[in-house]
């Protein structure tokens, strides 16, 4: 092995006692080809077994707690009991191949199409809109709606613990409920779950706090529980570098197995909100962390460069998205030392060869811009 990739295949030991082969995670990405009844087909389970000899954990696409926060046409569903032998399928077509299988658990909020959710009631922290084109203006959720969310939480960790799952990723990222809710854009609310930054923290909080009971009670000392987070929004008022470190120092010592930074580039520096801005994000959060917990990072790593470059920064672990669509095999290219063998763009006539299934194939081709090579 190139002796500069022994920061990328070194095993990593989190908190709970599970050991990591690897430093490398298959990011969670959607797939929306699940079955009408909301069970994950069997062209997703391939594809995940297809990538999922070399990194060490893949965090499944997202699935959502309660009906009303699901968040795209054909997603795969953990809001029911009868969703856990689905589920049970694809954490093993993950595990059969060596890695361990982490199921990603949200509430689209304000994102949730209307059609896909009961009576098009769509909800949130507060009545405030997506600026995506058509979006509903969202009912502002009841607190007791609220509790029930958070139960829901609950609820489908315990699912995953029955389906067999290494553990579970809360999505508190790109920008749905969880975040909506942390947001003092989104969230305009003046009840315990709103207004100070302490009291938008309330809501992550309380979910993280059900998913741990729920884990004590029913799953062993081995079930990893993470938590993805998104530490900048565009508008003003909008979730700050500096709101984030404050999240992330609270969360850093909640106990949790690793924290994972949703980016779209690794290198990227923050906006506003802390002092250095020619420092990375990244490296704002590895000092506020300061090892309290893993963090993975990602963001348009495609080459092995590219890695060993983002492991020099002293990021624990590394989650590639869109690169383990283009190049199932990147990982073990890598460890066997065939860098050059790595392919960076899609290539649009081998969707059977790389086993993609066919609407998140349909979405990656007709998306210019969205994947290199399309
Ligand atoms: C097809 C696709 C679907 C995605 N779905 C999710 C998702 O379900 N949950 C999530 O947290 N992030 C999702 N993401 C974001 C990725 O996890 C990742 O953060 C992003 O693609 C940047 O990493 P990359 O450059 O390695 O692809 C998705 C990305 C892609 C490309």
């Amino acid at each position: 092995m190139n002796h500069n990739n022994q920061d990328m295949f070194s095993p990593l030991t989190l908190k709970n006692g599970v050991e990591l082969k690897n430093r490398l995670v298959m990011a969670p990405m959607t797939h929306t080809s699940s079955n009408p009844d909301g069970t994950v087909s069997d062209e997703e389970v391939r594809y995940y077994a297809h990538r999922s000899k070399g990194v060490s954990m893949v965090i499944t696409a997202t699935t959502y707690v309660t009906p009303n926060g699901m968040g795209f046409p054909n997603q795969f569903a953990a809001d029911r009991d009868d969703m856990v032998p689905s589920l049970r399928k694809l954490a093993k077509g993950i595990q059969d191949e060596g890695a361990k299988a982490i199921l990603q658990i949200f509430h689209g909020g304000k994102l949730c199409p209307p059609a896909l959710v009961p009576d098009g009631d769509v909800v949130s922290a507060s009545d405030i809109p997506s600026d995506r084109e058509g979006a509903a203006i969202p009912r502002p959720l009841e607190e007791a709606e609220i509790e029930e969310i958070i139960e829901a939480f609950g609820e489908t960790t315990r699912r995953a613990i029955e389906a067999g799952f290494d553990g579970v990723e809360i999505h508190g990222a790109n920008g749905y409920l969880i975040q909506q809710f942390f947001s003092p854009y989104s969230n305009r609310r003046e009840d315990r779950f709103g207004g100070s930054l302490e009291k938008r923290m309330t809501f992550p909080l309380k979910v993280i706090d059900k998913v741990q009971s729920v884990v004590a009670e029913h799953g062993n000392e081995d079930f990893i529980v993470g938590y993805r987070f998104s530490p900048e929004e565009p508008e003003t008022p909008g979730i700050t570098m500096k709101e984030t470190l404050h999240l992330v120092d609270v969360l850093a010592d909640k106990n949790l197995d690793y924290l994972h930074v949703s980016l779209i580039n690794f290198f990227s520096n923050p906006r506003r909100g802390v002092d250095d801005l020619t420092k990375t994000r990244i490296h704002h959060l590895l000092e506020t962390i300061n090892n309290r917990v893993p963090l993975i990072g990602v963001g348009s790593i495609y080459t092995a460069e590219d890695a060993r470059k983002a492991f020099e920064t002293g990021i624990p672990l590394l989650a590639l998205g869109r690169e383990l669509i283009i190049d199932p095999d990147w990982v073990q290219k890598v460890a066997e030392g065939r860098d050059d063998e790595i392919i960076t763009e899609i290539d649009k006539a081998k969707q059977e060869e790389l086993v993609i299934p066919n609407q998140l194939w349909k979405n990656i081709v007709n998306t210019p811009g969205w994947f290199p090579g399309v």
